[in-house]
């Protein structure tokens, strides 16, 4: 098990590698580019304005919502659109107070710092931000025992953007901090289309309108997951020697990739066939499933159950997950109520 689960790390370690050089030349660099979360784009557009007219930083910008949605893409767009340096970093890179410090201090005026993973951040290193994000100042201790005292270094003005796919993680002192917060949802299908269709345009790869909609059903409600896809059908036009994606490679590498009807990978259904097949459908902990199907926690509650839980196929009791009648209706089994879920 424990080989199955490095192995399993390391391919998807290089797959997250291959998909960040590749995401990064598809992402929208301005707001008008972005397609979907039309409240946040409206919103955005609205601050930003108002900001520039100001000749102020923005305000601090929290962005939550599962992995995948674009917040990463936001936070460029937004620096982007406010014509300033983004520096990037996230809660668990910064270790000591010290790392924090000196982001802060080399920032330039109203520059952004993206943390990405903000609900990881330590509470001696959260304490700083506090200061930093309200009066644009730190405190440090200078000298040692008695003689020690603490200095205010004023920072440059800044605008912080987190994102965090666990709001409830978040500290009250830090979520008050932020002057505007934004949920990113899961995308509709035409707006999925139009970003696939997009993202073909950029590879100059052409593609059939109905292959281009059969992706955007596919993708879990996921832009991340679309442009993912999209590459490795397009892998497959490439090796069949098609100038065109169709329909029927479309489907042919969905199958091959082991992608179902309902956009589910091998993965979902894994964890959906353990938890019918050897939890007699839940109540079972995160834990025991982390421990059967060999992957973590984490990734278990940020990749796989957002969407499992969006489209209705699992619940959460506060006994354990559960997975629903529609699962067991995806995955061919006779369903069986569950017990003591209450
Ligand atoms: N690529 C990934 N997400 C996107 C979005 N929301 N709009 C346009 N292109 C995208």
């Amino acid at each position: 098990m424990i080989e199955k689960s490095t192995a399993k790390k390391k391919k998807k370690r290089e797959e997250e590698k291959e998909s960040q050089i590749y995401e990064n030349s598809l992402r929208p660099k301005k707001l008008a580019e972005y397609i979907g979360q039309e409240t946040i784009k409206k919103n955005l557009d609205v601050a930003i304005k108002a900001a520039k007219l100001r000749k102020e930083p923005l305000d601090h910008t929290l962005l939550h919502g599962p992995a995948g949605l674009g917040k990463t893409t936001l936070a460029n767009i937004i620096s982007n659109e406010m014509g300033v340096n983004m520096k990037v970093t996230s809660g668990p890179a910064l270790e000591k107070q010290g790392d924090l410090a000196s982001i802060l201090t080399n920032l330039q005026e109203n520059d952004t710092l993206f943390i990405d993973e903000i609900h990881r951040i330590r509470p001696a290193i959260e304490e700083i931000l506090y200061t930093a994000m309200e009066d644009y100042g730190i405190d440090i201790i200078i000298g040692e025992g008695p003689s020690a005292r603490s200095m205010r270094l004023n920072i440059p003005k800044f605008t912080l953007i987190g994102a965090t796919t666990k709001m409830s993680l978040l500290s009250s002192p830090l979520r008050d901090r932020f002057g505007n917060t934004f949920k990113l949802s899961f995308y509709n299908e035409d707006e999925l289309h139009e970003i696939v269709k997009r993202a073909a345009l950029i590879l100059s790869y052409s593609i059939d309108e109905k292959a281009s909609k059969e992706i955007a059903k596919s993708c879990r409600q996921t832009p991340r997951i679309a442009n993912r896809l999209l590459r490795r059908i397009r892998d497959f036009a490439e090796v069949e020697n098609m100038k065109t994606i169709t329909l029927e490679t479309t489907k042919k590498g969905l199958t091959s990739l082991g992608i179902d009807t309902m956009g589910l990978d091998q993965g979902d259904r894994e964890i959906l066939d353990l938890i019918i097949s050897k939890f007699n459908g839940g109540p079972v902990g995160l834990s025991a499933i982390s421990a059967a199907c060999s992957e973590e926690q984490s990734t278990l509650e940020d990749v796989y159950e957002p969407y499992l839980l969006k489209i209705g196929f699992l619940e959460r009791t506060h006994r354990g997950r559960i997975a629903t009648k529609y699962a067991y209706d995806h995955l061919g089994y006779e369903y069986i109520e569950p017990k003591n879920t209450h």
